[in-house]
């Protein structure tokens, strides 16, 4: 794994901004892997100014986010289509159609699901896949747990999770019991892993991740197994990082 670390927000924003868009600079057909939450916002927003400034197109690329609340229609405020929406693809030359975000109120949740691999198995692989990570060591919405799932599934969300996304939602009993994510081995299966990881509060999630012992109980550990990972971190997150 290539783990940096910085020292300033800008810096860290700019540069997971950067490798995306050299990745579409020689490949403008490249597919995209997105997270939502607070770790990409800063990459979103220099995304959105380099493209202002001419710098990146996204207009041949694809996207596909990890997950999504189950329950919450496309249009929710809080759900992760709007997110996306709001802070990356409204500001840059994308057409909805191509990016991809699971549906959470789909009548059929397993088919929806069976759906979304498809749909990666025919477009993919990704070539990028953005990551953060949950303070119990979750990626996407893969919850520490005895054993893992390698396809898109619907998964029930752990205290802490529900927790921890409160702060967007109006009062903590709005947040969504369950999500639909991609699974561990969809996320595997990417070319190249942009972990993004900001705050002492994840700090023993990343040290567990990077440097413990490959388990399902801190899912971000099986990073360890991909061979294209780079790591981003501001100095909080990297506290116990030697
Ligand atoms: C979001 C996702 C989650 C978050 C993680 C960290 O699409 O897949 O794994 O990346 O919960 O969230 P933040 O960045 O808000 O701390």
């Amino acid at each position: 794994m290539n783990v940096l670390t910085f020292r300033n927000e800008d810096d860290f924003a700019q540069t997971g901004a950067n490798l995306i868009a050299s990745l579409l600079q020689s490949s403008p057909k490249a597919v995209l892997g997105l997270a939502t939450g607070s770790s990409p916002l800063g990459v979103y927003g220099k995304l959105a100014e380099m493209h202002r400034k001419g710098m990146v197109s996204f207009a041949k690329a694809t996207t596909f986010n990890l997950d999504e609340y189950v329950g919450l229609p496309a249009d929710h405020p809080q759900s992760y289509r709007s997110f996306m929406n709001e802070h990356l693809f409204r500001h840059i030359d994308i057409g909805l159609s191509r990016t991809h975000v699971p549906r959470g109120d789909a009548a059929d949740l397993a088919a929806e699901c069976s759906a979304y691999d498809r749909m990666l198995e025919e477009e993919g692989p990704v070539d990028l896949q953005l990551l953060g990570i949950g303070s119990n060591g979750h990626i996407g919405f893969n919850e520490p747990d005895a054993s893992l799932t390698s396809g898109t599934h619907v998964v029930k969300l752990l205290p802490e999770t529900r927790e921890a996304n409160a702060r967007f939602f109006e009062r903590p009993e709005d947040v969504p019991h369950q999500a639909v994510t991609m699974g561990i081995g969809g996320i595997l299966k990417a070319r190249q892993i942009v972990l993004l990881v900001r705050g002492e509060a994840k700090a023993e999630a990343v040290k567990n991740a990077l440097q413990g012992p490959i388990t399902t109980q801190c899912p971000a550990s099986l990073l360890q197994s991909h061979p294209n990972v780079v790591v981003l971190l501001d100095e909080g997150a990297a506290k116990w990082i030697r």
